[in-house]
């Protein structure tokens, strides 16, 4: 079986492997920061001279109004299944970077484990689609199926300009299938297919007073403090039960239903992991829901950031003109994005007490996903999991968002396979992220296995 040479030479290479993912790693590819521009001109050349390199064909680094889509395509036999590969070669920011035990652009390996910006999110996890092709070549084969390489740098910030990439290129896009590996599984171990992602509405709030700064003595105590105004608003936007009060938010919320409770009961959630993480020893949130079901099948309300006055050092006595928040709601289908901000911002001007004003601006947004775990091509990728890791995976439902499903399904017609290497405790956007290696080399087989069940159940699957 070709398989079985092409595992064979995955298996000969892993130091080469981890050698080139230690390269990408070393870029600092922040898309958020434009003082990263450059680092991220250079990923995308990282990544296309890659692609080159792997035999593929009608490679290009596409220019955006921001960051490039980098394309590339790794022909096979006509006859067989195309299958379009999405990955993010941008990264997050690195603060607070003094909390990295090694430099966040340094990849160091320890324990087993590769420690870098980018290293799980998505750098790693889309190398072992990469390294699959370098596989299928090293044992002098063509990989199975028809590959159409997507490699974005504008993930991390919302991804402002894909939509219009696609719609550009519907026809080139077409393929039977999608796969992103950008997800986690539940332990080292123990693999899962994540079949829904939540989407998400991000929003920045802004609450205007005073048309200055004013001093806290002189004026304080006769003018509606801004800070106080947005504090009452925010504390407003949940009940004592964790619910959100944003009126129409859970309209149109899809009911679980039993069964799928019954199957997310069943996933061996770990609730110790959890806790570690955490630092918290129940959880908090809906009562009526399972720390798991309000994990990836409820909505939520985050306050992700909140500022106003007087923030550096010591004290400074000032009544502050202005008081901002930015919060993001995590969707479930079906959802919807812009109503989602829309009955925020109508909510927050109910709730703006008199004396000072209130805006609500949309900052981004991205449509939740579900992916049929009937597919066929999902038990192609079950059988795949269970090839490489030794065990059958569970199907989970995750709470982070990768819009990029749902523009698939949505400008496409795309299913999308989310067969994801992460760990719970990787520190995405954190200090220290890290990738397990063992992980690392697992994906790639896991890929290669794919990418064989996929070829043999053939087009149209
Ligand atoms: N890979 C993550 C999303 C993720 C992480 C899904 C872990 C499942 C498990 C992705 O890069 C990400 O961080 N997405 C952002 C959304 C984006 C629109 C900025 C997120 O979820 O906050
Ligand atoms: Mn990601
Ligand atoms: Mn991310």
């Amino acid at each position: 079986m070709s398989v079985d040479a092409a595992l064979a030479a995955a298996r000969g290479m892993k130091e080469a492997s981890l050698a080139r993912l230690v390269e990408l790693v070393s870029i600092p590819s922040i898309s958020t920061d434009p003082a990263h521009a450059p680092d991220i001109r250079r990923a995308a050349e990282w990544v296309a001279e890659r692609l080159r390199a792997l035999g593929a064909e009608a490679v290009s680094i596409d220019e955006t109004a921001r960051h490039p889509v980098v394309y590339g395509e790794v022909r096979s036999d006509p006859a067989a299944p195309t299958l379009l590969v999405y990955g993010h070669y941008d990264v997050q920011p690195v603060d607070p970077v003094e909390l990295w035990d090694s430099p966040p652009f340094s990849p160091t390996v320890r324990d087993g484990k590769l420690y870098a910006r980018g290293a799980c999110d998505d750098k790693g996890q889309l190398m072992t689609h990469l390294e699959a092709v370098a596989a299928w070549r090293a044992a002098g084969l063509q990989p199975p199926v028809n590959l159409k390489i997507v490699l974005e740098g504008e993930e991390e910030i919302g991804s402002p300009n894909l939509g219009d990439w696609v719609r550009a290129r519907r026809e080139r896009l077409g393929a039977d299938l999608a796969v992103i590996s950008d997800t986690s599984m539940l332990a080292p171990g123990t693999p899962s297919i994540c079949y829904g992602l939540r989407g998400l509405a991000y929003v920045e709030i802004e609450v205007s007073g005073p048309p200055g700064d004013l001093h806290s003595g002189v004026y304080g105590g006769a003018v509606k403090n801004p800070a106080s105004a947005l504090a009452q608003i925010i504390a407003a936007l949940h009940d004592e039960q964790g619910r959100v009060t944003v009126p129409g938010f859970y309209d149109k919320v899809r009911a679980l239903d039993p069964a799928e409770r019954a199957a997310l009961a069943a996933v061996p959630f770990d609730l110790g992991a959890f806790r570690q993480v955490t630092g918290q020893a129940g959880g908090w949130g809906d009562p009526d829901h399972s720390i798991v079901e309000r994990l990836g099948a409820r909505p939520t309300l985050e306050v992700n950031g909140l500022w106003s006055g007087w923030t550096g050092p010591g004290a400074k006595t000032v009544l502050p003109a202005k008081a901002h928040a930015k919060v993001s709601m995590r969707l479930v289908p079906d959802q919807d994005p812009h109503e989602a901000a829309a009955q925020l911002a109508a909510h927050v001007q109910a709730l703006c007490p008199a004396g000072v004003t209130v805006t609500v601006r949309e900052l981004h947004g991205g449509w939740p996903a579900r992916v049929d775990t009937q597919l066929p091509a999902m038990r192609a990728a079950a059988r795949a999991l269970e090839a490489a890791f030794g065990r059958a995976p569970h199907f989970t439902l995750e709470g982070g968002s990768v819009p990029v499903v749902a523009l698939l399904e949505q400008e496409l017609g795309l299913d999308t396979v989310m067969l994801g290497f992460g760990l719970p405790d990787d520190n995405l956007h954190a200090p220290n992220e890290k990738f397990n290696l063992e992980n690392y080399y697992l994906g790639i087989e896991t890929n290669l296995h794919f990418l064989a069940n996929l070829a043999q159940a053939g087009r149209g699957a």
